[in-house]
């Protein structure tokens, strides 16, 4: 059995997309392994969750750091104590700097509620019901210094609905987000693998 690949989920939230990657990592023959949980908001309900399953969790509140690439080189310090291979951003509401982004090539990537390279950015599903579109979804992709922007790895879409309001459409992307997550993790970590 090939060793497992470490890795670290960045959560600011409720970390819904942490939860379903760290339960697709619980099967025997998942190539992952998360071995930390890292949050820049000490409120946020994932690391709860996160410390339950018995999994490192780390704060690193972003209020109490002078810049942002203070932040990113104690991040990477921390990155580098748990021995982490691959970095999955998950409801991360943070830009992070391109010297942090790009000391990960191939090894860092982020779920985007939306199909990219359409709606980059933030109010993904308001714009999508603005624009009338048919189709939404969301998109897996590495992360590179440009926000939104870097390689597509997987896609998943749900059809826009007469009746969906911002939140409606949201919850929908949200369940094949829980889907997408955990494929995308499982692809990425076995190309590591080989
Ligand atoms: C989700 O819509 C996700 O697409 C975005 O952040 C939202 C919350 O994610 N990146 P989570 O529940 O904290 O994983």
């Amino acid at each position: 059995m090939m060793a497992k690949v470490r890795t670290a989920i960045f959560i600011s939230g409720g970390g819904s997309n942490m939860r379903s990657l760290v339960e697709a990592s619980q099967a025997a023959n998942f190539p992952a392994q998360i071995i930390l949980v890292l949050s820049n908001r000490p409120d946020a309900g994932g690391l709860a969750y996160a410390a339950e399953q018995g999994i490192a969790t780390v704060c690193l509140d972003h209020k109490t750091f002078k810049t942002r690439a203070d932040f990113d080189s104690e991040a990477q310090a921390v990155l580098e104590r748990f021995d982490i291979e691959l970095v999955c951003l998950a409801g991360f509401m943070r830009l992070l700097t391109p010297d942090f982004v790009n000391a990960w090539p191939g090894r860092m990537i982020n779920i985007h509620p939306a199909l990219l390279p359409a709606y980059k950015g933030l109010h993904t599903h308001e714009r999508a019901l603005a624009d009338k579109v048919k189709e939404h979804g969301c998109t897996v992709h590495f992360v590179t210094p440009e926000m939104d922007e870097g390689e597509i790895i997987l896609q998943r879409t749900v059809v826009v609905l007469e009746t969906d309001t911002p939140a409606t459409l949201a919850a929908r992307v949200l369940q094949q987000e829980h889907l997408a997550y955990p494929e995308a993790l499982r692809l990425v970590s076995q190309r590591l693998q080989v």
